[in-house]
């Protein structure tokens, strides 16, 4: 995407506020921000790219030299990746550094994407140690790596991405025994705590856009369809505080980008 200072000349939207927060008032911290200057002249052009991770396998590969073709064509300024980054089962470990490398750092080669990297978490780096990513010693293999926190926010002058850890949202993964939910359970705590954050940070934003990017899908007509909770929780934030895009991953059917319906 190539995002340029405009007005975008959205209304204004009642402001709702989301029944659970009503319900549960909780102590929170404010989301980790990430400074990236734009372009000279106040531009900025990003790529994104979600569900990746497979040692190359699964035509990997190609579609990275493709990415580094485009990225240079475009010049892109940064990475978004909306998470599924390791498949099956994310990292093992920091120590998991030869998977790391087998589908990080040696698959995105092209120089044009020798750039920061900005990372969420999907469903498949649940299953393994879902620490690991923010981990330094994985920084340390790969600086492009950017994984700060969980969720965070990417400001761009022009811009804030809204980085939002959607996996502990769906409910039926909370029924699976091999999810890795240290430093999140109890889930109610925390998606009121992110949400109650995330809408803190939208309400002081005056960024020209704002992007909110998730692995789950809002609305999808594919496999995996609409995740109801995110509906639920989620897009009442997203409506309430005028985001004007949400990006995603998860399903595999080129729907990535979904417009917020008013
Ligand atoms: C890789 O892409 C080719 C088409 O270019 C396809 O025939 C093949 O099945 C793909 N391989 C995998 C493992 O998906
Ligand atoms: C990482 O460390 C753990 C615990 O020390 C060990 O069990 C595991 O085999 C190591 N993994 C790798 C890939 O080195
Ligand atoms: C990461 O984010 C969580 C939730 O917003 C927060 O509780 C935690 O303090 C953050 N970690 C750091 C190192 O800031
Ligand atoms: C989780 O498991 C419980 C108990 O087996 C069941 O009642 C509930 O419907 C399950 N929830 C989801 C979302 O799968
Ligand atoms: C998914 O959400 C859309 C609204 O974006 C709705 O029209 C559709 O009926 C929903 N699909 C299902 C299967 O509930």
């Amino acid at each position: 995407m190539h995002l340029e200072r405009c007005n975008s000349g959205m209304s204004s939207v009642a402001l709702l506020v989301s029944p659970l927060l009503l319900l549960l008032s909780l102590a929170s911290a404010e989301l980790q921000r990430v400074q990236h200057a734009p372009k000279e002249d106040g531009s900025l052009t990003v790529l994104a790219v979600g569900d990746w991770g497979r040692g190359g396998q699964y035509n990997q590969t190609l579609v990275a030299e493709q990415m580094g073709v485009i990225g240079e064509k475009l010049n892109a300024d940064f990475i978004i990746s909306t998470g599924d980054n390791f498949y099956n089962d994310g990292l093992s470990g920091d120590n998991d550094t030869a998977f790391f490398k087998a589908s990080f750092t040696e698959i995105y080669t092209a120089e044009s994407l020798q750039k920061p990297w900005y990372i969420v978490l999907g469903n498949h780096d649940y299953t393994g140690d879902a620490l690991a990513q923010q981990s330094p010693a994985i920084r340390e293999v790969d600086s492009r790596w950017i994984s700060v926190n969980k969720s965070f926010i990417v400001e761009s002058e022009i811009v804030e991405f809204f980085l939002v850890d959607t996996s502990p949202f769906v409910l039926k993964y909370w029924n699976e025994s091999k999810f890795d939910w240290r430093n999140v359970a109890p889930r109610d705590t925390y998606i009121a705590n992110l949400l109650k954050d995330l809408e803190d940070a939208l309400t002081e934003s005056k960024a020209t856009w704002k992007i909110v990017v998730g692995h789950h899908p809002i609305s999808s007509g594919c496999e995996h369809g609409n995740t109801t909770e995110l509906r639920e929780h989620l897009l009442p934030v997203l409506k309430a505080h005028g985001v004007h895009m949400y990006l995603n991953g998860h399903d595999h059917c080129l729907q990535r980008i979904s417009s917020i319906d008013r």
